[in-house]
């Protein structure tokens, strides 16, 4: 088993602490701590990361630093921020949240925002339609309703812009909630593990509870629950939480915030440990186990008692122990599992080709990022692989293994795998980007690991690219003594020259 990272606790100045070590709790090693002091801090900081040889750094940012640790994340390009910095950027505005929902094709509220007050007037006197909602875009998320205003009309609605002078006017259509209320969700690895509605105190249309609002386990309508994974596989997130409208007369869910950023329950955030020390380690540590509509069991405990609870977990359906024997059976006792080798056990010239790939693709990342950051099943996490439709934990596992030893360069090098077909890969192929390698950045163990690639085939190409300096073109390797047509659109499929 490869070395676990060195996980680092991020926490913020007068920001609350959203994890700690019983969050983590089994992990063997240390969990180090990195305090963010603000003013001027960032190049304390990234000095004391690299000095404590962090890998992983685990917390939420607050809107406020969330530009500078953009910065301070590009110029650690090997550590992995959880939540990742792009699921962290509907954390920072309104504006982002429905520019997030915008590309991915989120449904939500019809929403303008205008950074000319006169557009904006000009929209809400002639065209918006009543009641709009107008809230302070920039700032921290869930407020408990503090920067949202419900307007009746033009007159509310330039009094209101008159008095907030809030810059940009963000401002949306009253969705007509269902019972006055709407949906809290929480998910961890994109499955649902809590929902509940929130109704708002008597005469009251905000719903955060608050505000004299209370909640609601039961009956969460299952389109709420897709929406809330949809958004939260577009945001790759580690976990999420999103706010959603149903609409009364519809039904058609809305969402109203999402972000990485909320209150949890204690025991959720246990969850949300385990869950990451199971892609932490690639499937060693336990995924918890949350069944769907498990919350609403929650209803029956005492609300009080919630918020301070731990340790709540749900055991997995066990058939009885024969059945369990036979489901189980693979021919491989548990004993004999001891001998796998550790990572230390690997000749030193493996670890270094390990070290070597991670580099490689690390340096390629800029270039994907550009494809529209797509999934690069070469460097996915656990929690990147999980965003596949239909993806299964075990499968997801069985994939991170396989890439350990292979370099995919398309999509159908999986079909080695026997639990995976042309019919999963087809669903997956608007999710995988271009993952071929590039040519002129290659050496012989990275060529070894793609597919129908041999030793003299590997060698000839190295050869040959130690010749000519550098490929301009693909069609080049048919200069290659040995590399004919049909060979040459293989290798076509494989390769790529970079930028
Ligand atoms: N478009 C909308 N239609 C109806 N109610 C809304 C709308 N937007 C917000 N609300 C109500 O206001 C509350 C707070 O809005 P939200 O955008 O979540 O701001 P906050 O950051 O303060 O939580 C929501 O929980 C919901 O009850
Ligand atoms: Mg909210």
């Amino acid at each position: 088993m490869k070395k676990l990272p060195k996980l680092g606790f991020l926490y913020l100045d007068y920001v609350l602490r959203f994890f700690d070590n019983s969050n983590f709790k089994g992990w063997p090693d240390k969990i180090e701590k990195v305090v963010y002091h603000w003013k001027n801090d960032k190049e304390r900081f990234i000095k004391e990361i690299k000095k404590k040889k962090i890998d992983v750094l685990i917390g939420n940012i607050p809107a406020t630093a969330y530009d500078t640790f953009v910065e301070i994340s590009k110029e650690l390009p090997n550590v992995r921020f959880v939540p990742s910095i792009q699921s962290q950027f509907s954390n920072k505005s309104k504006e982002n949240v429905t520019m997030f929902c915008k590309k991915h094709n989120l449904s939500i509220p019809k929403t303008k925002i205008f950074y000319e007050k006169e557009k904006g007037l000009k929209y809400l006197k002639h065209k918006a339609s009543y009641p709009q909602i107008i809230k302070r875009s920039y700032g921290p998320s869930n407020y408990g309703g503090y920067y949202v205003h419900k307007v009746n009309n033009y007159n509310e609605a330039e009094k209101l812009i008159n008095k907030k002078k809030y810059n940009p006017i963000y401002t949306q259509d009253a969705i007509n909630l269902k019972d006055n209320g709407d949906i809290r969700v929480m998910l961890i690895g994109h499955k649902p593990v809590c929902a509940f509605w929130r109704y708002s105190g008597k005469n009251q249309w905000i719903t955060n509870t608050s505000q004299g609002g209370h909640m609601s386990y039961n009956n969460v309508p299952m389109n709420a629950l897709e929406l809330a994974v949809k958004a939260s596989k577009a945001a790759k997130a580690e976990y999420w939480a999103c706010d959603i409208a149903i609409c009364e007369k519809t039904g058609k869910a809305f969402i109203l915030e999402c972000a990485t950023a909320f209150a949890a329950f204690p025991y959720i955030r246990d969850w949300i440990g385990q869950y990451l020390m199971w892609d932490f380690t690639k499937g060693k540590f336990k995924i918890p186990h949350v069944p769907i509509y498990s919350w609403e069991e929650l209803g029956k405990i005492d609300s009080k008692l919630l918020r301070t609870m731990r340790h709540i977990g749900f055991s997995k359906y066990k058939p009885s122990s024969d059945g369990e024997f036979i489901k189980n059976d693979t021919e491989n006792f548990d004993m004999e599992k001891v001998c796998e080798s550790f990572y230390k056990d690997f000749p030193n010239n493996i670890v270094e080709t390990r070290l070597e790939l991670s580099k490689y693709f690390d340096k390629n990342k800029k270039a994907e990022e550009k494809q529209l950051k797509k999934l690069n099943l070469n460097n996915a996490s656990l929690t990147d692989i999980m965003t596949l439709q239909s993806m299964q934990e075990e499968l997801a596992i069985e994939i991170h293994e396989f890439i350990q030893e292979n370099i995919i360069t398309d999509s159908t090098d999986l079909l080695e795998l026997e639990a995976i077909d042309e019919q999963m890969l087809k669903c997956w192929d608007n999710n995988l980007c271009d993952m071929r390698v590039d040519i002129n950045n290659i050496n012989s163990e990275m060529l070894l690991k793609i597919k129908g690639i041999g030793k003299k085939l590997a060698k000839i190409i190295l050869e040959y690219k130690k010749e000519i300096g550098k490929f301009e073109t693909l069609d080049e390797l048919e200069n290659i003594e040995g590399i004919g047509k049909r060979k040459l659109s293989q290798l076509k499929s494989r390769f790529k020259i970079g930028e």
